[in-house]
């Protein structure tokens, strides 16, 4: 029994991480371009997870830091910077936009999964896990890895999707991606793993469960499924809106994403 569970997370991580290496080389130029309501989405994450992130300069582990976008943002923002990636080819572009970094210390990178990365215990003042979840069957694995490393006291920013209704979801997600992919707006190669479509009330429970203290909640991907296939300028433009007006409980009905800030 326990054989084919290892068996099944051994075979889904490799998917993920044949997914990451064929993405890696095209992954920045794909997402981060802000007149598309999904490079919004990319481009306003990274701006809040840098605000929310500690201005004083510390250890920081970015856990699936993909191509090093954030990794780059930490270095030149003086921190120590942890890079960690199940990908290797990841990794290669991480170690490539951190040269161009110029920041004062020099950044360590580690091909590792999530739920095992190679640091001592309680050694970081800060994790960034951004865009990680829902590529990881086991949360709370992960959790327990971040708190691990994680000094008392040490922060950190996870990003999760705002899902209220997993079941609904999971039916749409499907019908969007082949909608996108009919009008030619984006090809979905290798995608043949599941993704951890969990409940924001199930991770957020599980964060508290696995011992945090919850600071801060931010809203951010204002995209309204399908519309912004069809009518994509018009989503930006409402997106952006709801971008501004982000704090209000209308708008947050309509974001897709959240990132918590916690506290061990
Ligand atoms: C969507 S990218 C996010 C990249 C980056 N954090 C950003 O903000 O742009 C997700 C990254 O998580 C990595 N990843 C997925 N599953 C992982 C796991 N179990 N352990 C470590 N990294 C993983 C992937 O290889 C990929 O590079």
């Amino acid at each position: 029994m326990t054989q084919t569970r290892t068996a099944a997370v051994d075979d889904h991580l490799q998917r993920v991480k044949d997914f990451h290496d064929a993405d890696a080389s095209r992954y920045r130029a794909d997402r981060y371009h802000r007149e598309t309501c999904e490079g919004l989405a990319y481009v306003t994450r990274r701006q809040i997870v840098l605000d929310m992130a500690d201005a004083k300069p510390g250890r920081v582990l970015d856990v699936g830091c993909g191509p090093g976008i954030l990794t780059r943002d930490l270095l030149r923002k003086g921190h120590q910077v942890y890079s960690a990636d199940l990908s290797i080819e990841m990794i290669r572009e991480a170690r490539h936009a951190a040269r161009a970094a110029e920041g004062p210390g020099s950044p360590h990178f580690v091909v590792s999964d999530a739920s095992r990365i190679c640091v001592c215990g309680d050694r970081m003042d800060m994790v960034l896990s951004i865009g990680l979840m829902c590529y990881v069957k086991d949360h709370r694995g992960v959790l327990a890895e971040i708190r691990r490393v994680l000094r008392p006291g040490g922060v950190a920013v996870i990003q999760v999707n705002n899902i209220r209704w997993p079941k609904l979801y999971r039916a749409l997600v499907p019908l969007y991606r082949r909608l996108k992919t009919f009008i030619g707006a984006k090809r979905y190669n290798g995608l043949d793993f599941d993704f951890n479509f969990s409940s924001r009330k199930k991770f957020l429970d599980d964060i508290v469960e696995s011992g945090f203290q919850v600071l801060h909640i931010e809203h951010y991907d204002f995209r309204v499924p399908f519309v912004d296939v069809l009518l994509p300028r018009l989503s930006v433009t409402m997106g952006k809106l709801m971008f501004g007006g982000r704090h209000r409980r209308f708008c947050r009905c309509f974001s897709h994403g959240l990132l918590i800030k916690v506290r061990k």
